[in-house]
């Protein structure tokens, strides 16, 4: 009995098994808005079998994208193109979600395959970006940001909670807020980051602060029968981790008791001088001490991508899902692959039919 293929059930939507895609950036939209590419990424990913699949970090305003090729969710007319996505997503059988982000002080970046740092400042597309702090996160991305005013702290949360809201207007069922890898609200959690003085700043409950109340703020919107998700990077590996990942989990409570029903644990990304000890599934034993002592379900990404593996994090309690992604750039089908491998009772039900009735069911005899 495999623990990988069991269903999973939060709050009204249950995922035909424990395996989703993770959130992972095209950066080929045009002012936002999604296209064919999109439509044919996500149809096929959702059709390779995952419970979940999670669309791309999406922009809650068109300065919080990372670059300017990012898609966008802060007006009404980007609501029908991520419709078409969600609904192709839900048709394939698995679970529509989307990470809605702010870049920060990371925005304003080149596509990571023109150069994974900040656009020159004589490019016209260049924006300046805005943080907790005046403090760049350094090399490639060493643009200086706008350290940001109550005023934007409050409109920030506003943007979260218009594209909550048209998230859930498009069709999405399970939302992620990206709260993780040095974009706005994890360099607010971020002493690497936040220098601040005021009351976003200073000590865990300043530097939660902008966590909580966009949390609060976005519950308001996204339905109660709805799983309300967040990514979060509860470590940095900067040599000051059990402090950090201690100060992490009181804050995962916190989420938790204020409407969060799933977290998909992740690193902190704040400093370019973290010393990441890369390894197949290392974050395995960090989102199972979350989910132990948080009492909440839990996800992780980075390397759990060979099916055994995979198949042991769930089966030992380490994780309630495991996240697929590169391994399903590389073969939509990761799915199907990991059914064989863990012979599954019947590996075609994660095929579609027009696919499985020539891969599994039919068997022609070959003559010689
Ligand atoms: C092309 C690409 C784009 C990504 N974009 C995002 C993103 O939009 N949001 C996010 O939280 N993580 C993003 N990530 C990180 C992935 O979600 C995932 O954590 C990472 O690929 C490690 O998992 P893997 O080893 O299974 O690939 C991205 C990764 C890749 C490869």
């Amino acid at each position: 009995m495999s623990a990988l293929f069991t269903p999973f059930t939060l709050k009204d939507v249950t995922l035909r098994n424990r395996i989703a895609v993770p959130p992972m950036c095209q950066y080929s939209a045009r002012d936002g808005f999604t296209n064919d590419w999109h439509l044919a990424h996500y149809t096929t990913l959702a059709r390779g079998g995952a419970g979940l699949v999670i669309v791309e970090a999406t922009g809650v305003s068109p300065e919080g994208r990372i670059s300017p090729d990012c898609l966008g969710l802060w007006d009404e007319a980007h609501v029908e193109g991520l419709a078409q996505i969600a609904s192709a997503i839900k048709h394939a059988g698995a679970v529509p979600g989307i990470q809605i982000a702010h870049a920060g002080r990371k925005a304003s970046a080149n596509n990571p395959w023109e150069g994974d740092d900040h656009i020159p400042a004589s490019d016209p597309r260049v924006w300046t970006p805005i943080a907790p702090s005046a403090v760049a996160f350094g090399e490639g991305l060493s643009r200086v940001p706008e350290a940001m005013t109550r005023e934007d702290i409050a409109r920030v949360t506003s943007d979260f909670v218009d594209a909550a809201r048209r998230a859930r207007d498009a069709g999405f069922e399970w939302l992620e807020l990206h709260f993780a890898h040095g974009y706005l609200a994890q360099s607010f959690f971020s002493t690497h980051a936040n220098q601040r003085s005021d009351e976003y700043g200073g000590d865990v409950a300043g530097r939660s602060r902008f966590l909580l109340e966009t949390l609060a703020a976005v519950r308001e919107v996204w339905p109660e029968n709805l799983p309300l998700t967040i990514r979060f990077g509860v470590i940095e590996y900067d040599g000051r981790d059990e402090e950090t990942l201690s100060e992490s989990i009181e804050l995962v409570k916190a989420f938790r008791d204020n409407g969060t029903d799933f977290i998909s644990v992740s690193m902190g990304f704040n400093t370019p001088d973290a010393q990441i000890p890369w390894a197949p599934a290392f974050l395995a034993p960090v989102a199972e001490r979350v989910r132990r002592e948080a009492n909440i379900p839990v996800a992780t990404a980075w390397g759990v991508d060979e099916p055994h593996m995979a198949e042991r994090t769930v089966q030992e309690g380490q994780l309630d899902l495991v996240m697929v992604g590169r391994a399903h750039l590389a073969n939509p089908h990761w799915v199907y692959e990991a059914a064989k491998q863990l012979q599954i009772d019947k590996p075609d039900w994660v095929l579609p039919a027009p696919y499985a009735h020539w891969l599994e069911r039919y068997r022609p005899t070959r003559t010689a």
